[in-house]
């Protein structure tokens, strides 16, 4: 693909056409455009202090009126991530990587405040709060990753944590009204695993001015079936037609979303009203 500069030729994989935009290449940017999920770890065991990192760089994301209604828990114990992975689809990397993070929507800690403080709370108990507690929780986890990633680490995200939200608590211990929103592998990139930078959709297809485009989003996403075609050839993925074919696939009934049909249940078993 032909670039005129480092951060060109980043954002032209990114899309897998080429693209062209004026500004240098730095360290963050070479970073978030660098990413691509990892799911073959070494055996090598994350640096000390990763963790504090983590948090901090979680920490310092924007998060909903400073309610900071998120909370993470560390998962270094081979058995304990082994019964994680068990409960999350048997996903491998879940036991190969060294570190699993879980990050969790968290309004038990300011229910608990409002207790000892004799103050109302009652807002806690309707949706918005628990939109509020994920929200936060997905930002600080993206910082979280791209300070990971900005060190050599790789990571990736599990969603994979919803298909049995009630015994992940029970596993982690989380007190009422705290929802395991999804977890994360951490470690070192597999040496003989090396993974591509995957492309997106075109621009067209998520970038709107001034009003939503609907058809240039259906022309965006023809094109991007014909570039992930190529994609999935070259990185010998099988997949289950082209990219619409198998997204729509996994959205294609309760019994595509692995027992997460069931969600609204769990969260109220969890303790969250959704008022
Ligand atoms: C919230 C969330 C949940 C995800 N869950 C899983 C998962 O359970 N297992 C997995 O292997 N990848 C999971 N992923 C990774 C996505 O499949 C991946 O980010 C996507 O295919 C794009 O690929 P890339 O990250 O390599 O660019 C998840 C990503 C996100 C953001």
């Amino acid at each position: 693909m032909k670039t005129n500069n480092s951060l060109d030729a980043l954002i032209s994989e990114r899309y897998s056409k080429p693209m062209s935009l004026p500004f240098e290449l730095n360290e963050t940017l070479e970073t978030i455009f660098n990413h691509r999920s990892c799911r073959h770890y070494s055996q090598e065991a994350v640096p000390e202090q990763t963790i504090e990192l983590m948090v901090a760089a979680g920490q310092s994301a924007s998060n909903s009126s400073n309610l900071q209604s998120w909370s993470v828990i560390a998962v270094e114990d081979p058995a304990r991530r082994d019964r994680l992975a068990s409960l999350s689809s048997n996903q491998e990397h879940i036991r190969a990587c060294p570190l699993f993070l879980v990050w969790l929507a968290d309004l038990s800690r300011l229910e608990t405040l409002g207790k000892r403080r004799e103050l109302p709370h009652d807002g806690l108990h309707y949706s918005e709060l628990l939109t509020v507690g994920v929200v936060d929780a997905a930002l600080a986890a993206q910082n979280a990753a791209v300070a990971a990633e900005s060190i050599g680490l790789s990571i990736t995200y599990i969603g994979g944590i919803r298909n049995n939200p009630i015994e992940v608590a029970k596993e982690l211990g989380l007190p009422p009204r705290i929802f395991a929103v999804f977890g994360m592998c951490i470690g070192y990139r597999h040496p003989e695993k090396p993974a591509a930078i995957k492309p997106r959709l075109p621009q067209k297809a998520v970038l709107h001015r001034e009003q939503y485009d609907a058809l240039a989003v259906q022309n965006a996403a023809d094109e991007y079936c014909e570039n992930m075609n190529h994609f999935y050839e070259s990185q010998k993925m099988k997949t289950r037609g082209d990219w619409a074919q198998h997204s729509l696939y996994r959205i294609r009934g309760a019994e595509s979303l692995n027992g997460r049909d069931h969600m609204l249940q769990a969260l109220k078993v969890l303790g969250f009203q959704l008022r």
